[in-house]
């Protein structure tokens, strides 16, 4: 079954507690975007507010680290309560690194590797990776922003990288971030998506419990 990981970036800040509670009940993971202002051109929030929420997040906390050099931060995270974190591609190119490394020390800690890419980053770069991470973020926006509109032509890209794990026998979790609703969420799970992220559809909604639950149909 699907999994929708409501983005805590599209929720009140002021009232995070309450909005975690609205969704525990409903969700499978709470997604957490770190952003360092460097990968990519804006600024979230990080360990002290994982902590935070952690304390009444009742689903796994997913991690998604768009921050260069996240080999200096994982191992944190990881002990902050991360039960998924993923890293960008773009980050290990940046530093002339092979992501192998980010996915080996995440697993080191104990969490579910996840290897993340932007829409521009040719989705056939992650298949040398399929037997190594345990899931794989194909951006559906460029990352950085809550609330872009959804970019169509991640639904091929995510049908190309199922299509490939097919092909060598090694079906992992595809996660897809950005611009995900009940709108293009079928399309999604039918091209290979198994993990769904979605903060404005969520948080924005006048019933979150039933934005996520239109997402599952
Ligand atoms: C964007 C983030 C997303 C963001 C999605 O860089 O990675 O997780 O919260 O927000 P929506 O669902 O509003 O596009
Ligand atoms: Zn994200």
């Amino acid at each position: 079954m699907v999994k929708i990981a409501p983005s805590i970036l599209a929720a009140d800040f002021l009232h995070l507690e309450k909005e975690v509670r609205l969704v525990n009940d409903h969700a499978d993971l709470l997604h957490f975007d770190v952003m360092d202002g460097c990968l990519v051109p804006n600024l979230s929030f990080g360990f002290p507010v994982l902590e935070a929420v952690a304390k009444v997040a009742a689903i796994p906390l997913d991690v998604h680290l768009m921050i260069v050099n996240p080999d200096k931060y994982i191992e944190r995270f990881a002990a902050a309560g991360a039960s998924y974190i993923s890293f960008h591609l773009e980050a290990a190119d940046e530093a002339g690194k092979d992501a192998e490394e980010y996915i080996d020390l995440a697993k080191s800690c104990g969490v579910k590797a996840g290897l993340a890419i932007d829409p521009d980053v040719p989705v056939e770069r992650l298949f040398p990776y399929i037997p190594k991470a345990d899931f794989f973020l194909v951006m559906s926006v460029f990352a950085g922003f809550g609330g872009q509109k959804f970019i169509p032509e991640s639904i091929n890209r995510i049908a190309a990288l199922r299509a490939e794990m097919e092909r060598i026998g090694t079906v992992k979790d595809i996660e897809v971030d950005g611009g995900v609703s009940a709108s293009n969420s079928k399309a999604l799970t039918d091209a290979g998506a198994t993990m769904l992220v979605a903060g404005s559809s969520v948080f924005k909604a006048e019933d979150p419990a039933a934005a996520i639950a239109a997402m599952r149909l």
